[in-house]
């Protein structure tokens, strides 16, 4: 990892961290609304690549492979649309497969190396608020406000389920509740980057919050920091 990026430090980042649906993406991304702020998903880089892969029927365990479709991805992103070369590929990342899938692929460090860059490049005034599982930790290790998601296994599922059932997958509570187990076993555990509050982060448990409610503290953090001359 270079250090290139050190003359994009006074853009503002706000890092949004936690497992899997804590609601760390609705509540990012409507901070980044409310602060006229860009938005990355780094979870939709994972998924991106792990599509990438499953539709070319690509050996997972095959690391060079990988971090090569990772480092390739034609992807843009307009609005709330994900792009994959010109295909609208919003829906399709979201199926249980590709998050699956995503989730065993980011155990890769070649993976997340050959993603780094393109992350970084979404660092671009007047501010950028980041949701995934390292941001605070790896990727923007420098950021103003540091926030960690969290929300009780039962309350996550709940979540994943509604979600699901809106965009029209099928879903079973008992099939979620194991899933999240053991992506949370994964992204905890692995060697590279794994899921954990940054240093100096703010942990918000939203079992029993709704998104505006998270949305309403993480932006009364960054205000405070900026009463406080701290940015
Ligand atoms: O919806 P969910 O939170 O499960 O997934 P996501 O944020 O879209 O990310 C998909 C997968 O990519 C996660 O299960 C993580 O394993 C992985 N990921 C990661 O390793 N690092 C990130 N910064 C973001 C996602």
């Amino acid at each position: 990892m270079t250090a290139s990026h050190h003359h994009h430090h006074h853009v503002p980042v706000i890092t949004i961290d936690g497992p899997t649906a804590s609601g760390k993406g609705t509540v990012a991304h409507k901070a980044a609304l409310r602060l006229g702020f860009h938005y990355l998903d780094s979870g939709s880089l994972y998924r991106l690549t792990a599509l990438t892969a499953l539709r070319k029927g690509m050996d997972l365990r095959d690391e060079h492979a990988l971090a090569k479709a990772a480092e390739s991805l034609h992807c843009s992103f307009s609005g709330d649309a994900i792009f994959l070369a010109h295909e609208n590929v919003t829906a399709a990342i979201r199926a249980e497969e590709v998050g699956n899938t995503a989730s065993k692929i980011a155990a890769l460090p070649a993976v997340r190396q050959a993603l780094y860059g393109l992350q970084l490049g979404f660092r671009k005034a007047p501010g950028l608020v980041a949701d995934g599982r390292d941001m605070g930790t790896v990727i923007f290790p420098h950021a103003q406000l540091k926030v960690f998601l969290t929300a009780s296994v039962e309350a996550r599922a709940d979540r994943r389920y509604k979600q699901l059932i809106e965009k029209g997958f099928s879903a079973s509570m008992e099939d979620l509740l194991k899933d999240l187990r053991e992506r949370d076993e994964r992204d905890a555990n692995r060697k590279i980057a794994p899921l954990k509050p940054a240093e100096g982060a703010h942990v918000l448990d939203t079992s029993s919050m709704t998104a505006d409610e998270a949305v309403e503290q993480v932006l009364k953090w960054y205000a405070d920091l900026k009463k406080h001359h701290a940015i």
